[in-house]
C-alpha cells in the first residue's frame, strides 16, 4: 500500500478498504496526461519563483524518465499504488530524491484529477473527430457513386416512395455531421484549465494559472475553484454525444442487417466483415453490424450512470466522482471501435443495384406519382388518392406493378389516364421530379454533394 497520506492515522488501512478505494486499475489509463499536467505545473511553479530552475529541471527530467520507462515497458504501473497520481509522485521521489516531494506544492489531487480527466477526454475528442471524419468521407464517396441507384424509401418499414441510395446515405451524412459539430461544441466549452484550484478553495501560493492553462493548450483558467474540482459536465456532455453517435450507428446497422438479409439482398457484406455459423454451413452473418447495435446499450448505460452519480453530490469534490472514469473510458473505446469497424464494413460491402430498383418497382412506390398525375390533370387530390388505391388493389390481385397495368384498365378506373402515365410513374422520373433542396432528385443531390465536398475540405 503506497499512499500519499497517513500522517494523521494511527492504524493501517484495512486491505478491503484499500482495494475498494483504489483507482489505479483504471486511472493508469491517463498516465501520460498526469505527467503532462505535472510538467506544466512544475514549469509554472518555477516561473513564479516557488521552485528554482534547477529544481524544475530535476523534476521535469524525472517525470520524463517515468514517461519513457512506462512506454518502454520497463516500469510497470502496479496496484501497490492507490492511484496514478501516487504512482507518479512516488516514482519521482525514488528517482530524484527529496526534491520530488516539491512537485505537489500548490496542488491537490482534486484539481489534479479534474485536469487529467479533462486532458484525457480532450485528447479523445480529437481522435473521435478524426474517426468521424473518415466515416463522413466514406459516406461522401458512396453518395457520389450512387446518385442513380434507385431503391424504395420506407416509412413504417413499408415501401413508400422511390429514392436513391445516395439520398439514403445522405441522411446518415447529416446525422454524423451533427455528431461532429456536437464534439466541437463540447471542446469549446470544456477547454478551460482547472489546475490551481487546489482541493476546493484555491491556494495561498502566488500561482500563475494563466500560464499553466496556456502551457496545456487551454483557452484560460476556470473561474471558480469549487466548480473546477466538482465539474464533470464535460464528461456528461461527451457521453451524451457518444450515445447519440451510437444511436445513429445502431439505426444504420439495423438497416444494413435488413438489407443484407436473404429476403432483401440489397447489399452483401464482404467476407472479411462477416462471420460464419458453427453448425449451419450456409450462414454468413452480419455480426459486426449486430455488435455495433448491441454495444449502443453500454454507452447509454455510461451516460445514465454518470448522470445518476453526479445528481446528489454536494460541492465540492466527493469520492463518488471517481466513478466518472471506468464508464467514460469504456464508452470512448467502444465508440472508437464501432466507428472504425462500421466504416470498414460499409466501405467493403457490395451494393446490388438491380435488386434495389426491382424492389422499388414492385412495392408501388410510384403510387403517389400516379395520384400526382391525376392532380396535374385537374382531379382533386382526395379523389386521385382513391382512384390510385383501386388501381393498386387490381395490381395486387394480378401480381403486377403499376408500370405493367394496361392503359385500358387504367382508363376503366379513370378516363383521365393517357399513354404518358407510364413515363410519369417511371422510377427515374419519380425520383428526378423531386428536385427541391434536400430531395432525392439528381440536381438536388448533386448540389448537396457539392456542399458536403466544401464541408469536408474545411473540416477542422
Ligand atoms: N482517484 C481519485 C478520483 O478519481 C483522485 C482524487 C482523489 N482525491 C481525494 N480527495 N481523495 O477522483
Amino acid at each position: 500500500m503506497a499512499q500519499l497520506w497517513g500522517g494523521r492515522f494511527t492504524k493501517e488501512t484495512d486491505q478491503l478498504v484499500y482495494n475498494f478505494n483504489a483507482s489505479i486499475s483504471f486511472d493508469q489509463k491517463f498516465y501520460k496526461q498526469d505527467i503532462r499536467g505535472s510538467i506544466a505545473h512544475t514549469t509554472m511553479l518555477a516561473a513564479c519563483g516557488i521552485l528554482t530552475d534547477e529544481e524544475r529541471d530535476q523534476i521535469i527530467d524525472g517525470l520524463n524518465g517515468i514517461l519513457h520507462d512506462v512506454e518502454a515497458g520497463t516500469l510497470a504501473i502496479t496496484s501497490e499504488y492507490e492511484d496514478i497520481h501516487s504512482f507518479v509522485e512516488a516514482n519521482l521521489i525514488d528517482r530524484i530524491g527529496d526534491v520530488g516531494k516539491k512537485l505537489h506544492t500548490g496542488r491537490s489531487r482534486n484539481d489534479q484529477v479534474a485536469l487529467d480527466m479533462k486532458l484525457y477526454t480532450r485528447d479523445e475528442i480529437i481522435d473521435i473527430k478524426e474517426l468521424l471524419k473518415e466515416l463522413l468521407t466514406t459516406l461522401h464517396s458512396l453518395m457520389k457513386k450512387h446518385t442513380d441507384t434507385y431503391m424504395p424509401g420506407f416509412t413504417h418499414l413499408q415501401k413508400a416512395q422511390p429514392i436513391t441510395l445516395a439520398h439514403h446515405f445522405g441522411a446518415y451524412m447529416e446525422m454524423f455531421k451533427r455528431d461532429y459539430s456536437r464534439l466541437c461544441d463540447i471542446y469549446e466549452r470544456m477547454n478551460y484549465c482547472p489546475l490551481g484550484s487546489g482541493a476546493l478553495a484555491g491556494t495561498t501560493y502566488p500561482l500563475d494559472r494563466e500560464l499553466t492553462a496556456s502551457l496545456l493548450g487551454f483557452y484560460g483558467p476556470t473561474l471558480n475553484s469549487m466548480d473546477s474540482v466538482a465539474d464533470r459536465d464535460y464528461c456528461i456532455e461527451l457521453l451524451s454525444a457518444l450515445a447519440t453517435i451510437m444511436m445513429h450507428l445502431s439505426r444504420f446497422s439495423e438497416e444494413i442487417i435488413i438489407w443484407n438479409s436473404n429476403e432483401y439482398k440489397f447489399v452483401e457484406l464482404d467476407d472479411s466483415y462477416s462471420t460464419g455459423s458453427s453448425i449451419m454451413p450456409q450462414k454468413k452473418n452480419p455480426d459486426i453490424a449486430e455488435l455495433v447495435r448491441g454495444k449502443t446499450g453500454r454507452v447509454y448505460g455510461a451516460l445514465t450512470s454518470l448522470l445518476t452519480t453526479m445528481k446528489g453530490i454536494p460541492l465540492a469534490y466527493n469520492k463518488d466522482m471517481q466513478e466518472d472514469k471506468e464508464f467514460t473510458f469504456d464508452a470512448i473505446d467502444t465508440v472508437k471501435g464501432c466507428i472504425a469497424l462500421f466504416n470498414g464494413m460499409i466501405k467493403t460491402m457490395t451494393v446490388n443495384k438491380h435488386n434495389m430498383a426491382e424492389s422499388a418497382k414492385k412495392g408501388f412506390t410510384n403510387a403517389t406519382d400516379a395520384a400526382d398525375y391525376l392532380v396535374n390533370h385537374g382531379v382533386p387530390f382526395r379523389d386521385a388518392h382513391g382512384i390510385v388505391g383501386r388501381l393498386v388493389l387490381i395490381c395486387i390481385d394480378k401480381g403486377i406493378a403499376l408500370d405493367d397495368l394496361p392503359l385500358s384498365e387504367y382508363k376503366e378506373v379513370s378516363p383521365v389516364f393517357e399513354e404518358d402515365i407510364y413515363q410519369a410513374i417511371s422510377m427515374k422520373e419519380c425520383v428526378e421530379k423531386r428536385n427541391t433542396i434536400g430531395a432525392p432528385g439528381t440536381e438536388a443531390i448533386k448540389k448537396v454533394i457539392e456542399i458536403n465536398e466544401e464541408y469536408l475540405k474545411n473540416l477542422k
